[in-house]
């Protein structure tokens, strides 16, 4: 079966409340009843769930940038899987690389995140990639077997069906230095491989990985034509509908 593609913006810690709803309306609006391909907006938590209101009948998902391991308690500041999904989250990015690279997140954390997220019913989209001086020295294959493995152990099959990664090389991300469609092929052919030794063909053919990193209207055709792109996740180009309408547009 053909992988269904994903655009999904991540709006980081852009927007306020107004901005928020009037983008999802603008996203909402542009998308129409039965879009070609699935499209997901992730706002900020606390634009959860006005975002959500706004989205209400519309063929736009929602998704949080982030999740808690842990069901409930004493966790100051964190956001539990189970308050994402009453919120109307269908999705959770875990591992990304600002998380990774500016928090401090290990691939044991996200390990944990995944599972939390998987176990409550959410799906995952799973950043990896390779920062500048990795890819300078030519270890961007080693970064990938790392973080997938690390990431995705204990995972069921039930469970993988509802896994999306995400290639985003941390050189690409907001600088507007988008990967060649060639370079970003041969990464996310090379995880795909990763993937069926890891976790057997059926698993790693019916994956959905999506490239991010300076993703915009006019990179997006090149690369989402590439047989192993799956859409886009994007930040910087999410944060107004039309540049982001067209990103989705060359999902169709
Ligand atoms: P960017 O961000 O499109 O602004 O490079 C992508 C991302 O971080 O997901």
């Amino acid at each position: 079966m053909p992988r269904r593609k994903l655009v999904a913006g991540n709006w980081k810690m852009n927007t306020t409340r107004a901005e928020a709803v009037a983008l999802a309306q603008g996203v909402a609006a542009g998308v129409g009843a039965s879009p070609k391909c699935d499209v997901a907006v992730i706002p900020p938590f606390v634009w959860l769930d006005p975002v959500a209101a706004a989205l209400k009948g519309t063929a736009v998902q929602l998704g949080a940038q982030d999740v808690y391991t842990e069901p409930k308690g004493a966790f100051t500041g964190e956001i539990s899987p189970a308050m994402l999904l009453e919120v109307g989250c269908q999705y959770a990015l875990v591992g990304h690389s600002e998380r990774r690279h500016v928090i401090g997140e290990t691939d044991a954390a996200t390990n944990h995140k995944v599972h939390a997220a998987l176990e409550a019913g959410l799906h995952v989209i799973l950043c990896i990639g390779e920062t500048l001086a990795e890819r300078e020295r030519n270890l961007q294959e080693r970064v990938f077997q790392r973080q997938v493995y690390a990431a995705c152990a204990g995972l069921t099959d039930e469970q993988f069906g509802r896994l999306t990664l995400a290639y985003e090389p941390v050189w690409a991300i907001g600088t507007g230095k988008v990967a060649t469609p060639e370079l970003a092929q041969e990464a996310h052919k090379n995880i795909r491989a990763r993937m069926a030794l890891l976790y057997g063909d059926n698993i790693a053919g019916a994956l959905p990985i999506l490239y991010g990193g300076s993703l915009t209207g006019d990179s997006a055709p090149g690369l989402f034509a590439q047989p192993d792109i799956d859409g886009g996740l994007v930040g910087g180009a999410s944060l107004k509908a039309d540049s982001f309408l067209k990103i989705v547009a060359a999902a169709g």
